[in-house]
């Protein structure tokens, strides 16, 4: 995988809660952050107590080659979202200005314990569908961003399969939004929830507190 490939832009540890519908007894469990990239949560969880590690293909860069990147995608981003303005609810981040803010704050925030946290072996680089990690390794897996989001880049039997390896090393996995780039749901949810439920494991959907694109405020729960 080529950096360029990549689109690093991190999330905050209060985005993750309320995404995942975090609670302080979650919080105190082994979680897995799968797709976190350069997202604080890793960060602010451990600065707590927290027990998580993050996979990611873009672990394997250096916090310059990171940076760097996270410097090209930025106007790539904002010019989408301008043109998207309408595709998102405009409460809790205000404005255009405002969400860069957030999001540079939050990737401060990794890049600030990145080269830590590599050495501690909490941000692994890996990527889905093959994690190397153990069987029911991780009480919670969280994966914000990355499945369902990018329906039009990743294919079904890749989701199919990542969903079975996240179930694999975590007893919960916990995915979120549900919809795509354009904001419509994916064409992936049902498919996958079918051969998820053939398996015999328990898939529930959940409202979720986050709210920012429109149409996604659900997450995917299975246990
Ligand atoms: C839009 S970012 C989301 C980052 C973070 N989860 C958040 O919500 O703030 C998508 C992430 O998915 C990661 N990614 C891409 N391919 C992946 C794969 N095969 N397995 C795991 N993560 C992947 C990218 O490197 C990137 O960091």
């Amino acid at each position: 995988m080529q950096l360029q490939d990549i689109v690093p832009w991190g999330r905050s540890f209060e985005e993750y809660r309320d995404m995942f519908l975090l609670t302080d007894a979650d919080l105190q469990k082994a979680v897995l952050g799968c797709g976190d990239g350069p997202a604080a949560f890793n960060a602010q969880l451990t600065k707590v107590g927290g027990n998580v590690i993050s996979a990611d293909p873009v672990y394997r860069f250096s916090t310059q080659e990171i940076r760097s990147r996270v410097r090209g995608v930025c106007p790539e981003i904002v010019r989408e979202v301008s043109k998207n303005f309408d595709d998102y609810i405009w409460e809790s981040i205000h404005d255009i200005d405002h969400l860069v803010q957030v999001r540079m704050e939050a990737m401060a925030r990794f890049f600030d314990d990145y080269e830590k946290g590599k050495q501690a072996g909490r941000y692994i680089n890996a990527s889905l569908p093959e994690l190397p990690f153990g069987d029911n390794a991780f009480d919670i897996a969280l994966c914000s961003h990355y499945l369902f989001l990018y329906s039009d880049h990743v294919s079904l039997e890749q989701h199919i399969l990542s969903m079975k390896e996240l179930c694999r090393v975590a007893h919960e996995v916990r995915v979120y939004p549900l919809v795509t780039l354009d904001g419509s749901r994916s064409q992936y949810v049902s498919p996958i929830i079918e051969s998820l439920v053939a398996d015999g494991v328990d898939v529930s959907f959940q409202k979720v507190r986050y709210r920012f694109q429109k149409g996604a405020d659900e997450m995917l729960v299975v246990k």
